[in-house]
């Protein structure tokens, strides 16, 4: 059995194995309770390597059956095994040598989805990051690459699908009932990217060409009946591989890729070589159970996975320390291929919005670590926002400094020479300073310093000199573990805009490097002149948010509103609504607090109007910009004491107030924007139906009514207007006749489509209140709610904890020991689920005294609980400390 010791692993140790593994032949006899597994692996010591150094492999929680050296058993004396490891003595010096090991799993009782497990009935694999050693003794760690061959063996009626990675081989009936079928995968892999599924399942075909004339067959498999749900998610397949050809010059390279939708998955989906395995909620799309989010999801994610066929298997991980090499970099390949699909400003803002709510939280609290940590106790707990999101501003930080043609020059350098290795982060970052010849030593420190950079800025105009001073100061403020921190180079995009709303350019500039409209901060403190500036100009900085900073630069919301009207940089114009707005519900918290009346910037009032008025701009742009700061937004801004009750207040007023005064503009626009064609889920349609529901929302605020709210959930005719409608009527009015009516209308219609009953019950988790805690434990009891899929769970506890501030953060604190309850209860069961729905106790310390007393009380409760996983113990302790 598997036992936490607790120990802690260190980048520094690094060592490669003493034996090299050439070859991985598997034999999987499928069966719920007792699959076997024979892998029979070819071995050779590494050169140097002293003949005494025994083998040693990893496993977890494995029942061994057999084992043999080139056949012959292993004496007793030759091996030890602890079911966390297999220790092997007396092996050959220097030939080559075959270790048979058999193992036997129960893939039905396993409930941590991770090495095989059923999902459905079917059988299916999870590896990343140490799942294949669930699986048999193995040198389970990413700088290991073999060639795999895989034999599947199973009853042919109810297994009639075998698959495997790489190419199809043969196959066969074996005459007792069974089949078998084989697979052979050329390329050398680590067992991470190691897929098995088998079941019976139904299947989306269409082919691919390449660039280079390489047909290549496409699958998706899905459940029967599902199939015509995957054709979304096929054309964004083909479109992602177009995209890779022409944008990174990457071209696929077996002769078929395959993906699998499952719906029991802990993750989003998984690039196994050849053989990716999606969440199916990731798969899964049509107008009648799909939003336009999910739309934009599965097409993210199906990208994300196959981009990473080059950016993570071709080129992989030396260890995991280096997780940020494949998925901040595969991120920012998918953020690129989106915003080329779609809008781009647009796509750029919900990108931001994200990485705020999400890895700024990570990055200011206790789980705050490096993109590149260099310790680790539980590696499952570091696919964070911060490796993921972080790790592609960092990358796409790289491409700003150096520009599209060296950023492209760096990448080609990287493909070219790591392809086939295990690489590191120093070695990607080495292949952008060949190929621009500029040093990067101070830029690394981004992958090496956690937490998030605040830069504090003012401007000073000197008339007669006719000059613009710009001063900048940055720090980084101390991490668990980092307590002082070097200064960082910063590269912030921006623009000066002139009284009359003109970019002014300046004749020349002191005090900073600038290349175009990137100027530079590079020292603690810079103080940069601008010369021959005709009037006062108002200072646009980090524009399309080129760095993941804090930016403190105080301005006054006429400037402000200057950056609105005039920026040429769409993403600039709504981060100054942005701040214009998380201004005005800081104020207007505070007042909330302090028992006086909230009053609403009129200016950020007359600005919001002429932006949601203005036909020239996309409506999602207008929607992006009549979406003000969250009720976590807000909470991160203020930083302390905080009262997520007197956020709430105070944000509805603010609402209220814009809905008032913008009244019949909104009722307005939820005419106009009205479709009067059949449903299509591209970007432009998509926008169309985000500003005509946020109009809804404003609307219904101003005639504090239900009315408008049901009939627009009678009318609707696709599920972005529905749950729109559901979530607004259901948020504003919950318990009337009319809310409980359209919940039970929608649980009947859906009843038998489980992604589609999540957002049923998310929409009831987020009821703003404290009465939603009861109801959230009512819904535990539904029938069609399930404890052992990741995403009910996540679809109602997860959403109760991270997206309902005043229903979690009651004041009484039975929030908090209702989420320590269920993380004891997900735990023995599902580990990595239970860690990751933990993390939203993260900014416990940012709260009011009260509650923060009661958050501290239920994360104890949780480290005194019996027998944690690492996975919890990791978290939570941290969390504590
Ligand atoms: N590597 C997967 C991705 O980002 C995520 C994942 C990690 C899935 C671990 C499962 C387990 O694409
Ligand atoms: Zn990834």
């Amino acid at each position: 059995m598997r036992t936490d010791t607790g120990e802690i692993i260190h980048l520094e140790d690094y060592q490669p194995t003493d034996f090299v593994l050439e070859r991985v032949d598997l034999t999987f006899e499928l069966d719920p309770l007792e699959t076997k597994v024979e892998a029979r692996l070819i071995f050779h010591r590494r050169e140097g390597v002293a003949a005494d150094r025994p083998l040693v492999l990893d496993g977890d929680e494995l029942k061994m059956t057999g084992l043999l050296l080139d056949q012959e058993p292993i004496a007793a004396e030759d091996y030890t095994e602890t079911g966390e490891t297999l220790t092997i003595r007396g092996l050959p010096d220097s030939a080559p040598f075959e270790i048979t090991v058999t193992t036997e799993l129960s893939p039905q009782t396993n409930t941590k989805l991770m090495g095989l497990y059923r999902t459905n009935d079917v059988y299916c694999t999870q590896c990343e990051a140490e799942g294949f050693r669930r699986i048999t003794f193995f040198p389970d760690r990413p700088d290991v690459l073999a060639v795999y061959t895989v034999n599947i063996i199973a009853d042919k009626a109810t297994v009639p699908l075998l698959l495997s990675n790489g190419n199809f081989l043969g196959g066969a009936g074996m005459g007792d009932g069974r089949h078998f079928a084989a697979w052979f995968d050329p390329h050398p892999k680590p067992s991470y990217l190691f897929a098995l599924v088998a079941g019976d399942l139904g299947v989306v075909e269409d082919s691919f060409t390449t660039l280079s004339g390489r047909e290549v067959v496409l699958k998706i498999y899905v459940e029967h009946g599902k199939e015509p749900r995957a054709a979304y998610a096929m054309d964004a397949l083909k479109r992602s591989m177009r995209w890779d050809e022409e944008v990174f010059g990457r071209e696929y390279d077996l002769d078929i890729f395959m993906i699998v939708a499952v719906s029991d998955f802990n993750m989003g989906a998984m690039e196994n070589k050849g053989l990716n395995v999606f969440n199916d909620k990731y798969v899964l799309a049509d107008p009648e159970t799909a939003t336009d989010q999910d739309y934009a999801n599965i097409e993210a994610i199906i990208a994300h996975e196959y981009f990473h066929n080059w950016t993570g298997n071709r080129i992989t991980c030396r260890d995991w320390f280096q997780l940020c090499l494949k998925e901040g970099l595969t991120v920012y390949r998918d953020h690129q291929f989106s915003a080329d699909q779609r809008s781009r400003a647009v796509k750029r803002i919900a990108e931001v919005r994200h990485l705020k709510a999400e890895q700024f939280p990570e990055d200011g609290g206790p789980l705050a670590h490096p993109v590149r940590p260099t310790r680790y106790r539980e590696i499952n707990n570091f696919y964070t926002t911060t490796v993921y999101e972080k790790g592609s501003e960092v990358t796409g930080m790289i491409a700003t400094l150096l520009g599209p043609d060296l950023f492209k020059a760096g990448m080609d350098l990287y493909f070219d020479r790591h392809d086939g290795q295990a690489v590191t982060i120093e070695d990607f970052i080495r292949c952008f300073e060949e190929a621009s010849g500029r040093d990067l030593t101070q830029f690394s420190l981004w992958y090496h310093q956690a937490g998030t950079p605040l830069v504090s800025a003012s401007g000073t105009y000197d008339a007669s000199r006719q000059t613009f001073t710009l001063q900048l100061e940055q720090t980084v403020p101390p991490t668990p573990g980092q307590s002082t921190k070097q200064p960082v180079h910063i590269p912030l995009r921006f623009a000066l805009i002139s009284e009359d709303g003109t970019i002014t350019e300046a004749s020349s500039v002191s005090g900073a490097e600038v290349t175009g409209d990137v100027l530079h901060l590079v020292e603690r403190s810079q103080s940069v002149t601008f010369e021959g500036i005709a009037s006062r100009p108002v200072v646009s900085l980090n524009r399309g948010f080129s760095a993941p900073i804090n930016l403190h630069f105080e301005k006054s919301s006429a400037d402000r509103a200057q950056i609105a009207r005039f920026e040429t940089d769409l993403f600039a114009r709504w981060q100054a609504l942005n701040d214009m707005a998380l201004d005005a519900l800081v104020a207007a918290t505070a007042s909330v607090r302090a028992g006086t009346p909230v009053v609403c910037d009129q200016a950020l009032i007359d600005a919001l109007m002429a932006t949601v008025s203005d036909d020239a701009l996309e409506p999602a742009f207008r929607a992006q910009a009549l979406a003000l700061p969250s009720e976590s937004d807000i909470a991160r801004e203020i930083g302390r004491d905080n009262d997520p009750d007197a956020i709430f207040a105070a944000r509805r007023e603010i609402m209220t107030a814009i809905a008032t005064a913008g009244r019949e503009t909104f009722a307005g626009l939820f005419e106009t924007m009205r479709s009067t064609e059949a449903f299509s889920p591209d970007a432009a349609s998509a926008g169309r139906r985000a500003l005509r529901n946020s109009a809804l929302a404003y609307l219904v605020l101003a005639e504090n009514a239900p009315t408008r709210a049901v009939e627009a959930f009678s009318a609707a005719d696709n599920m972005t207007d529905l749950s729109q409608a559901l979530t607004i009527l259901v948020h504003r009015f919950p318990d009337t006749p009319e809310a409980t009516a359209a919940l039970e209308s929608f649980q009947t219609r859906f009843a038998d489509n489980a992604l589609v009953l999540d957002k049923w019950f998310t929409v009831q988790a987020t009821i703003p209140g404290a009465a939603t805690l009861e109801r959230v434990e009512t819904l535990m009891a539904h029938p069609l709610f399930n404890g052992l899929n990741p995403n009910r769970v996540r679809a109602l506890v997860g959403t109760f904890a991270f997206s309902n501030p005043t229903g979690f953060n009651r004041a009484d604190g039975k929030g908090y020991r209702f989420l320590a309850r269920q993380i004891l209860d997900i735990d023995p069961r599902n580990p990595q689920l239970a860690a990751r729905i933990l993390t939203s106790m993260r900014s416990w310390r940012s709260l009011e005294s009260g509650r923060a007393e009661h958050a501290r009380a239920a994360l104890s409760e949780i480290a005194a609980g019996a027998k944690l996983s690492p996975d919890v113990s990791d978290i939570v302790e941290r969390t504590l400390k």
